[in-house]
C-alpha cells in the first residue's frame, strides 16, 4: 500500500490506543504514548501507526510527503464538543458591567446577554453569519480543532434557529473542519414569552423540533437548564420530544445554580451534561452509573470570574468520563483557543496532561458519538492529526497562552502549516 504522507521520528506520539468508548478513572491516564513514533496516511485514512522504521509493505513513492517529527508531539485532531459557533454580533459592552460586579444571569434578566446576541443573530443575513462563523472555524483549525460541535440557540424563533443550523450545515460541507450540529432553541426565554414561558416550550416542542428533524439539521438537542431560564421539568419534556424526533439529548447542566441538571442528564440518559460547576455529588454518581459524559468548560468559568470551577477530580474519581470544550460563544466564553481551556483544566481543575489529552480526543469524540471514526490514531481511522511544535505533552500545557500547533492534517490533507491555514477554503 502506498503512503501519501509519512510522519516519522516523532518525539511523542499520542495514539489514545484502546477501545472506542469513553475512558474513565485511571484509563484517562493511558494515552498510548509512543516515543520515536511513526504514522502513515493514504487518502483520508491512517494506514500505519508504530515505532521506529516504516515497514516494507508500506510503499514510499516520489510523491509521498515525508515529515520529520523530531522534537514534535503528534496527537489525534482535537475535538471540541460544545460551542455556539454561529451567531451575530459581539458583547464587549458586557465587560464594564462585569467589572462593576453585575452577574451573568442578571445581565440576561435585564434583556442583555444571550438575548442581545439573539437580536444580532435575527438581524444578520445568512452570508453575514456564514462569514463570521467561517472566520472562527479558521481560528479553531489553526488551534488544532478538526471536529467541532455547533449549537443553534440565538434565533429563538423557528426561522432564525433554522437559519443558524443551515449556516452550520453549509460550513460543514465547504470547510475542512467537521461540524456536528445541535439544536438549542431552549437557550433563553425570548422577551415576548417572559410571562408565559410554557407557550415558548410548546413552540419548541411542536414547531421547532419537528422542522429541525424534517430537514435533518441536528444530531443533538441541548437545553439551558438553569435558574430563571428552563426548569428541570421543561428540560425533560423538550429533550424527550427531541429524542422522539431522533435527536440525542445534551444538557447545559448546573452551570451556575445547583438545579439538579446532572441528575436529569442521568435520568434521560443524555450523551453529555455540560458545565456542571454546581453539580451535586449525587448527580455525579448518577452520571457515572449511566455513562453520561461530563463536558467541562473551564474557560467559561474563568471568564465568568465567579471563582467557581467544576470538580473534575471528584468526577474522575467517581468514574464519570470527562471531556473538555471551549464553549466558544460571544458571552461567557469568547475564545476559540482550546489549548487555553486545556491549560485551565490542568492548572485549575487539576487534571494531568494525560487526562487533558484524553478529554479533548477520544472522550470528546464520544461526546459527539463519532468515536468509531475519530479521537485516536489507529489504522483505519480518519487521518485527522495534529503536529505540535513541542517536544512533549507537558510542554504544551506548561507554556500557556500561545498556539503550539505546527501542522494540521485533516482528512489526509495538510491544511495548516507553521501554525497558519494553508490556501483558501
Ligand atoms: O454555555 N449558558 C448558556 N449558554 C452559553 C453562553 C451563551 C451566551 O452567553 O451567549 C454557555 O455558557
Ligand atoms: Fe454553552
Amino acid at each position: 500500500m502506498k503512503a501519501d504522507i509519512v510522519i516519522e521520528n516523532i518525539s511523542q506520539l499520542v495514539t489514545m490506543e484502546g477501545p472506542d468508548r469513553p475512558r474513565i478513572k485511571e484509563e484517562m491516564k493511558n494515552i498510548g504514548l509512543i516515543e520515536n513514533g511513526i504514522v502513515a496516511i493514504a487518502g483520508d485514512k491512517i494506514i500505519f501507526v508504530g515505532e521506529g522504521k516504516i515497514p516494507s509493505y508500506i510503499e514510499i513513492g516520489k510523491e509521498t510527503i515525508i515529515i520529520d517529527g523530531a522534537g514534535k508531539t503528534v496527537t489525534p485532531g482535537l475535538v471540541d464538543p460544545h460551542t455556539h459557533l454561529v451567531h451575530g454580533g459581539s458583547r464587549e459592552n458586557e465587560l464594564a458591567m462585569k467589572l462593576n460586579g453585575m452577574k451573568y444571569l442578571d445581565i440576561l434578566k435585564a434583556g442583555g446577554g444571550i438575548l442581545s446576541t439573539v437580536k444580532a443573530t435575527q438581524n444578520a443575513s445568512f452570508e453575514e453569519l456564514y462569514k463570521k462563523a467561517e472566520k472562527s472555524l479558521n481560528t479553531m483549525l489553526e488551534f488544532g480543532i478538526t471536529t467541532v460541535e455547533a449549537k443553534s440557540g440565538y434565533g429563538l424563533n423557528t426561522e432564525t434557529e433554522l437559519k443558524q443550523l443551515r449556516v452550520a450545515k453549509e460550513l460543514n460541507e465547504k470547510h475542512p473542519v467537521d461540524i456536528v450540529s445541535t439544536f438549542m432553541g431552549a437557550h433563553a426565554v425570548p422577551k415576548e414569552y417572559k410571562d408565559n414561558p410554557e407557550k415558548f416550550v410548546e413552540i419548541i416542542i411542536n414547531d421547532m423540533i419537528p422542522k429541525v428533524a424534517e430537514e435533518r439539521l441536528a444530531e443533538f438537542c441541548d437545553v439551558f437548564c438553569e435558574e430563571g431560564v428552563f426548569t428541570v421539568d421543561q428540560t425533560r419534556r423538550i429533550l424527550n420530544a427531541a429524542r422522539e424526533h431522533g435527536m440525542l439529548p445534551k444538557v447545559h447542566a448546573d452551570e451556575i445554580e445547583p438545579l439538579g441538571g446532572a441528575e436529569l442528564a442521568a435520568e434521560v440518559e443524555a450523551v453529555s451534561a455540560d458545565h456542571l460547576v454546581a453539580a451535586s455529588e449525587a448527580g455525579m454518581k448518577m452520571m457515572a452509573e449511566k455513562g453520561v459524559i461530563a463536558d467541562l468548560l473551564p474557560a467559561t468559568s474563568f471568564n465568568l470570574a465567579s471563582g467557581k470551577f467544576a470538580d473534575a477530580r471528584k468526577m474522575i474519581e467517581l468514574g464519570v468520563p470527562v471531556a473538555l470544550s471551549t464553549d466558544y460563544n460571544p458571552g461567557s466564553s469568547p475564545t476559540e483557543n482550546l489549548q487555553l481551556a486545556m491549560y485551565f483544566a490542568s492548572l485549575i481543575l487539576r487534571m494531568t496532561p494525560e487526562e487533558v489529552f484524553t478529554a479533548v480526543t477520544i472522550n470528546s469524540a464520544c461526546s459527539l458519538r463519532k468515536e468509531k471514526a475519530i479521537g485516536s490514531i489507529r489504522k483505519g481511522k480518519k487521518a485527522d492529526i495534529i503536529i505540535f511544535d513541542s517536544p512533549n505533552i507537558n510542554y504544551i500545557i506548561y507554556h500557556f497562552g500561545i498556539n503550539h500547533v505546527d501542522m494540521v492534517v485533516k482528512n489526509g490533507k495538510i491544511v495548516v502549516e507553521k501554525g497558519r491555514k494553508k490556501g483558501a477554503f
